[in-house]
């Protein structure tokens, strides 16, 4: 069956950060699926390996996001195997829960560079190309915890990098609107990954979030796909500096 033109990623080079695990390692299986040439980065390069075996075509580059030079390196790269870029998402993200007044200004900033630093590194590098090019798709994987506080679970910086990066994706998106590059966000509330592994092995923390939440349940990976395709594609070519919410409904209440 031949792909709905308005969702179509047929051969579409997309950089997925973050991808040796969780909901990168998801997104990246989703846009190969769709016929997208998939470039996966991440620091384990090994598991980059071993998901770029079962996608044919992608591309593996080992890759710390916390580094702008690194983060250059990767768009380099990707024009150099792979001739273009059209979809970069920006999904490599960590986290440090602890209350805020035994967060170090160290550990705070270490959280900015790989949540925040990183998309605005790699959006720019990204966008250079895109613009000459006039078209392509910036993703932002946010947080509803950059839209609304956590608390419960206390983490100032990813809060702090979470929130920035929603405004960000508004900036970005208002700064290049007219030459045909969109920017966007996703803010996804609990997925079961490698870092929620300690909130869904806690029994309290999980009853917590599934109360929170109005539809009662986490979230499966794949209910992150409709948006990533959604946004990637030429179906939002009039979307762009804005969060999308795949929440459950927690923002909504
Ligand atoms: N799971 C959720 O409930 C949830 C909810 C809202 C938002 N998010 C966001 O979703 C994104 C993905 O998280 P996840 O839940 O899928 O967690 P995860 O399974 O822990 O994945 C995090 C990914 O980020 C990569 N990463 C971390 N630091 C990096 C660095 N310095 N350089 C390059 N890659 C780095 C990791 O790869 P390496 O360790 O191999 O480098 C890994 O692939 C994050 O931005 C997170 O904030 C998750």
């Amino acid at each position: 069956m031949s792909p709905d033109p308005l969702f179509d990623l047929t051969d579409r080079v997309v950089v997925v950060t973050g991808a040796s695990s969780g909901i990168g390692a998801s997104a990246a299986r989703c846009f190969a699926d769709r016929g997208a040439r998939v470039v996966l980065a991440a620091r384990r390069k090994e598991r980059l390996d071993e998901l770029a075996a079962e996608l044919p075509g992608s591309v593996p580059v080992a890759c710390d996001v916390g580094y702008p030079a690194e983060c250059a390196n990767l768009v380099d790269h990707t024009l150099a195997t792979c001739g273009r870029i059209d979809v970069l998402v920006n999904n490599a993200g960590t986290q440090n829960v602890t209350p805020a007044e035994h967060e170090t200004p160290e550990d705070f900033s270490s959280v900015l560079d790989v949540n925040l630093g990183s998309v605005f590194a790699l959006s720019t590098a990204a966008a250079r190309p895109m613009l000459a090019a006039g078209q392509g798709s910036i993703i932002t994987i946010a947080s509803i915890f950059g839209l609304v506080g956590a608390g419960q679970i206390p983490q100032a910086s990813y809060a702090a990098s979470k929130g920035a990066v929603v405004n960000l994706t508004r900036e970005l998106g208002a700064q290049w609107a007219r030459r045909g590059v969109r920017v966007n966000a996703i803010a996804p509330a609990f997925f079961a990954t490698e870092m929620t592994t300690g909130l869904f092995a806690d029994e309290a923390a999980e009853r917590w979030m599934r109360r929170k939440t109005p539809m009662g349940r986490a979230g499966e990976l794949d209910e992150l796909h409709g948006a990533l395709v959604y946004l990637a594609s030429g179906a939002s070519s009039y979307v762009t500096g804005t969060t999308l919410p795949v929440d459950g409904g927690w923002t909504a209440v």
